[in-house]
C-alpha cells in the first residue's frame, strides 16, 4: 500500500499524456489573459470585505504591515508555483506538482484540498457579492427584491441572488475560455480604476494621527492581521490552472503569476494605508470598510462608485475560481484518480464542460444555502496548505536523485514537521504556566529543523528546469514554507478541525476509489485510450 501512495508520476510521462489528450483544452491565452486571470482573482472580498475587521480587532493601523508579510509569504510561494508551471504547464497545478515529486497520495490530498479553495472560496464570494449587489444598486435607489437575497423555503433560508450569479458564470465558462477571459478582462479595468481611484482620492483624507498608535494590538497583531487577510492574495495560483490553454505557457505562466501578485500586493499596502489613514481604526467598518471610509468624509459619490467595484471586483473572483476548479477535476480524472466522465472536453468549446457543471451546481447549492461568514477561515487554510506543499515539492523535485529517490521527500518532511512546530512555538499565547511549552515548541522545532536545512543547502540541485527557476534555492521554498505554516498556525482552531475532517474525508475517498483506478497502477499499454468528447 505504502508503495502506491508514495509512487509518483514522472514528467515525461505526465507530459506525454497531456500532449495525448485528444480534443484537449484550446491553446487561445497570452501573458496579459494570465495577468488579468490572476488579478480578476486576486481583488475581490479580501480587499472590498475583511480588510475592515482585520484592521478593527486584530492589527489596527498596523494591517499596512499585515499586507507586506502576507505579499511577501505569496511572492515567495508564488516563485515556487511559477517553477512548476514552467516544467509542468498542466491544469492540475499544485496537484500535478505534487504528483511528479511527493507521490499519489500527496497529490490527491492536495486535489481535494484545492476545492477548498476554489469551490469553497466561489461559494463565499459569491455570498460576498450579493452585499455588493445590494450596495451598488442601492447607489441608483433601487432594492434587491428580498427573495433573491432571503428566501425561506420552510426552515431554509435560500440566497437565490448568489446562486444564479454562480449559474451565469457556469454558462459563460461552458462556452469559452477566450469568451470568459474576455468578459474578465473587462471588468479587470473596471475593478482597478476603482481601487486607484480608492488610493488617489483617499490620499488627501489621510490624517497621520490616525496612525497613532501603530501597534494597538502589539507586534503579534501583524501576523493575526496577516492571517485573517491572507485571503485577498488568494488566486494568483489560478493562473497556473489555465496552463493548457496558453500558447506560449513556458514563457507566459511565470509573468502571469508573478505579475498580478505584485501588482495586487503594491495596491493593497497602499489601500489599506489610506483607510486606515482616513478613519480611526477603531471605527473602520467591517462590512464595507472602503465604501463607508468616503461615506464618513461625505464623499457619496465615490462611496457608489466603489460600489461598482466591488460588484464587478467579486464577479471576476467567483469566475476565475469556478474556472479553475474544473481544470483540477479535469487533471486528477485523466490520472484515473477521479471517474474519466470529469475528464471529457466538449468536441465544439473545447471546454471541460463536464466538470465544469459540476463545479457550478455544488457551488451554487452552497452559495444558496450554506451561511458562510466563517467558511473563508477555512479557504484560507486549505490554500496556505497548497503553498506549503507547493514550495516543498520545488525541494523535491531540485534535489531528488536516482541514487536517493526517498530521501530527499523524508528529508522536506522533516523540515516540514519541524517549521510546523516551531512557528506554533511562535504564534501561540502560551501565558503564565505554560510559558515552558512554548520554549520548548521553539527549540524542538528548531532542532528537529536543523538537519533537513543544512542537509539541503549542502546538496547540489540536479533537475534545474531550462525555462524559469525560483531564484535561491534552497533558501526561497524554505521560507516560504515557513512563513505560509506560520499563516496558518495564526489561523483559528476551528478552521484546523474543519481542514483536518475535510483531508480524511479525502484519504478515504482515495483509498476506496482512487488507489485501484489510477493509471499507475496499471500497466501502459492496458491503459484505456483517453476520454474525449
Ligand atoms: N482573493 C480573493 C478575494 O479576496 C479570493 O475575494
Amino acid at each position: 500500500m505504502s508503495n502506491s501512495m508514495l509512487r509518483t508520476k514522472p514528467v515525461e510521462r505526465i507530459l506525454g499524456e497531456a500532449a495525448g489528450h485528444q480534443g484537449g483544452l484550446k491553446r487561445v491565452l497570452t501573458a496579459v489573459d494570465l495577468t488579468a486571470i490572476g488579478v480578476g482573482a486576486i481583488i475581490g472580498a479580501g480587499i472590498f470585505v475583511l480588510t475592515g475587521t482585520a484592521a478593527r480587532d486584530a492589527a489596527g493601523p498596523s494591517i499596512m504591515l499585515s499586507y507586506v508579510f502576507a505579499g511577501f509569504a505569496c511572492i515567495l510561494a508564488a516563485l515556487c508555483y511559477a517553477e512548476f508551471a514552467t516544467r509542468l504547464p498542466i491544469s492540475g497545478s499544485a496537484y500535478t506538482y505534487a504528483y511528479a515529486s511527493v507521490g499519489e497520495l500527496f497529490a490527491w490530498i492536495i486535489g481535494w484540498d484545492l476545492i477548498l479553495e476554489y469551490t469553497i472560496g466561489s461559494s463565499t464570494v459569491a455570498v460576498g457579492w450579493t452585499h455588493y449587489l445590494s450596495e451598488f444598486l442601492g447607489g441608483f435607489n433601487l432594492v434587491v427584491p428580498d427573495f433573491l437575497l432571503a428566501w425561506h423555503v420552510g426552515p431554509l433560508t435560500i440566497n437565490l441572488s448568489a446562486a444564479i450569479l454562480v449559474f451565469l458564470l457556469t454558462i459563460l465558462l461552458c462556452i469559452g475560455i477566450k469568451e470568459s477571459s474576455r468578459f474578465n478582462a473587462l471588468m479587470v479595468i473596471i475593478k482597478l480604476s476603482v481601487v486607484l481611484f480608492v488610493i488617489f482620492a483617499g490620499t488627501p483624507w489621510v490624517r497621520p494621527a490616525h496612525w497613532h498608535p501603530f501597534f494597538p494590538y502589539g507586534f503579534g497583531g501583524i501576523f493575526k492581521g496577516a492571517a485573517l487577510i491572507f485571503f485577498a492574495y488568494i488566486g494568483f495560483d489560478a493562473v497556473s490552472t489555465a496552463a493548457e490553454e496558453v500558447k506560449n505557457p513556458q514563457r507566459d505562466l511565470p509573468i502571469g503569476i508573478i505579475t498580478s501578485l505584485v501588482i495586487c500586493t503594491l495596491l493593497y499596502v497602499a489601500v489599506s494605508a489610506v483607510i486606515t489613514g482616513m478613519v480611526p481604526f477603531k471605527q473602520i467598518d467591517a462590512g464595507a470598510p472602503l465604501a463607508a471610509a468616503f461615506g464618513s468624509v461625505g464623499n457619496h459619490l465615490a462611496q457608489r462608485l466603489i460600489g461598482l467595484g466591488g460588484f464587478v471586483g467579486l464577479t471576476t473572483v467567483v469566475l476565475i475560481l469556478l474556472m479553475s476548479q474544473p481544470r483540477i477535476y479535469f487533471a486528477m480524472a485523466r490520472d484515473g484518480l477521479l471517474l474519466p466522465w470529469f475528464a471529457k472536453v466538449h468536441p465544439r468549446f473545447r471546454t471541460p464542460m463536464n466538470a465544469s457543471i459540476v463545479t457550478g451546481l455544488i457551488a451554487a447549492v452552497m452559495a444558496a444555502s450554506v451561511p458562510m461568514s466563517d467558511l473563508h477561515h477555512m479557504v484560507s487554510i486549505g490554500t496556505l496548505f497548497a503553498f506549503v506543499v507547493v514550495s516543498a515539492s520545488v525541494l523535491i523535485m531540485r534535489y531528488k536523485t536516482e541514487d536517493r529517490p526517498e530521501q530527499s521527500v523524508l528529508t522536506v518532511l522533516q523540515l516540514a514537521l519541524g517549521l510546523g512546530i516551531f512557528c506554533v512555538g511562535l504564534a501561540r499565547d502560551f501565558s503564565g504556566s505554560l510559558q515552558w511549552a512554548q520554549w520548548l515548541s521553539l527549540v524542538l522545532g528548531g532542532v528537529i529543523a536543523l538537519k533537513p536545512v543544512v542537509q539541503l543547502f549542502s546538496w547540489k540541485p540536479v533537475n534545474l528546469p531550462s525555462t524559469f527557476k525560483c531564484p535561491w534555492v534552497p533558501a526561497v521554498p524554505i521560507i516560504a514554507m515557513g512563513a505560509n505554516m506560520y499563516m496558518m498556525v495564526n489561523l483559528n482552531l476551528d478552521a484546523w478541525i474543519r481542514l483536518v475532517v475535510w483531508l480524511v474525508v479525502g484519504m478515504a475517498i482515495y483509498l476506496l476509489y482512487g488507489r485501484s483506478h489510477s493509471k499507475l497502477a496499471r500497466p501502459v499499454e492496458s491503459q484505456e485510450s483517453e476520454p474525449t468528447g
